[in-house]
């Protein structure tokens, strides 16, 4: 980065290398978080840069749309994404308006400044647009969720959008009820903790001792509906980075933890070391394993679209294309199979995506059933793990939007099949 750059402009400069990341691919915020290029900036610029870059993608339907109603003709993708920053800060972080629009102007090529301003100070003059959940999703995406779940959930999901998440924690022992107040958290039903507090998790009380992992509210429910596990052996089909692994470990299994990722086992690996727990760890397509074993439980976490993450990756909801639908739904029918001959006769198989989208769940799930008839749905009891009471469906799995619980939770799909002795 120019040395040159005043300090004002180096934070907006790395809020414009997160947003161009972010938005050029699946993966790309993430990625970029851990460049050398934004871990060169301080701390604070980067604190900002995230801020800001975290803000514009939440509102980034609303902006676009401000945006799309000024400009005559599609700038330069540089110059979309410099207004998309500069707007994000005027109306929705604490920065004056005057630097938002200054900062704005002196990135911009000289050639497009006095059109950045003018469109920038034409909507600080229109005044911040008021909060409308339609414009929050990608349309393709909302006619999806209006199709599936109604009008009236549809739009409080999409509300969720803009909303900025707590931190959940899944602690280590479930006995460890001081967990709470020493975080100054709250425990939901089921035992997540859940906290306002902001940083490097790594330095918050507990973390070291290892007696707590950062996992979303949603995502510890398909390890919560597993049963009895001590001593039970558990197959997590596609574990890495380990919530459900942790989880199935600290209530006494004896896990297997496959992963095709091998990079992502290593987090998985760091994982079980803070937090004194073991499994074994084994880097394959699960699809292609081979190896005798059956377990009593088989937990199978799908690689999915991800739509229900869109809380913490607002980004998974530009990035998903209509197209990546199908091949995903693909790949989880093949893992699906592939968890069903891990099962032992008498065991559970529980199968679960972080997606809003039915054919990664629902149909996903119908399909499996009718070509299986040695598994039945066995159905989650009311109150069972924790779930919220209106993400329990009739037919007995959980269906999990991002606006049942308050404050928000996760979109997920959860579902347990029991195989016939
Ligand atoms: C939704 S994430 C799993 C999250 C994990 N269960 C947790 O709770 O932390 C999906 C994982 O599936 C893995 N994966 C994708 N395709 C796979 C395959 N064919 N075999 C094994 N793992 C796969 C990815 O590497 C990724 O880590």
């Amino acid at each position: 980065m120019n040395t040159q750059t005043p300090p004002a402009l180096e934070a907006r400069l790395g809020a414009l290398f997160l947003i161009e990341s972010a938005l050029a691919r699946r993966g790309g915020l993430d990625e970029a978080l851990s460049a050398p290029r934004f871990l060169g900036l301080s701390a604070q610029d980067r604190g900002f840069a995230r801020a800001v870059v975290m803000v514009a993608l939440r509102r980034l339907g609303p902006i676009d749309r401000i945006l799309d109603g000024k400009l005559k003709r599609e700038p330069p993708a540089k110059v979309r994404q410099l207004l998309r920053l500069g707007l994000a800060q005027a109306f929705w972080l604490d920065t004056p308006a005057f630097a938002a629009v200054d900062t704005t102007v002196a990135l911009t090529p000289q050639a497009l400044r006095g059109l950045v301003n003018a469109v920038l100070r034409g909507a600080l003059r229109d005044g911040q647009p008021a909060d409308d959940p339609a414009s929050l999703a990608p349309p393709w995406l909302l006619s999806r969720w209006r199709a599936a779940y109604g009008e009236a959930d549809a739009m409080a999901m999409a509300a969720c959008i803009a909303e900025e998440p707590a931190t959940d924690l899944t602690p280590r022992n479930d006995t460890d009820e001081e967990l709470a107040a020493l975080l100054e958290g709250e425990t939901l039903p089921g035992g997540t903790v859940r906290l306002r507090r902001r940083g490097d998790v790594a330095e918050w009380p507990g973390y070291s001792e290892g007696r707590w992992w950062v996992q979303d509210a949603a995502a510890a429910l398909p390890a919560r509906l597993a049963g009895p596990l001590a001593g039970a052996t558990a197959l997590d089909m596609c574990a890495a980075p380990g919530g459900k692994t942790f989880q199935l470990a600290a209530a006494g299994a004896k896990v297997t933890a496959l992963d095709k990722s091998a990079g992502r086992l290593r987090r998985l690996a760091a994982g079980l070391t803070r937090l004194n727990l073991s499994a074994e760890m084994i880097a394959e397509d699960a699809a292609q394993w081979s190896d005798g074993r059956a377990f009593d439980v088989v937990l199978l976490d799908a690689p999915c679209s991800s739509t229900g993450a869109f809380r913490r990756h607002p980004d998974v909801l530009w990035n998903a294309k209509p197209g990546d639908l199908a091949p995903l739904a693909a790949v989880q029918a093949r893992l699906l199979e592939a968890a069903a001959v891990r099962v032992r006769p008498g065991g559970r198989l529980i199968y679960s995506v972080c997606s809003l989208e039915t054919e990664e769940g629902e149909g996903q799930l119908r399909r499996f059933m009718t070509s299986h008839a040695e598994f039945t749905l066995d159905p989650v009891q009311p109150g069972e793990g924790g779930a919220p009471p209106a993400s329990l469906a009739a037919e007995g799995w959980l269906r999990v939007l991002p606006h049942h619980l308050e404050g928000g939770i996760d979109g997920f799909f959860v579902a347990r099949l029991a195989r016939a002795r």
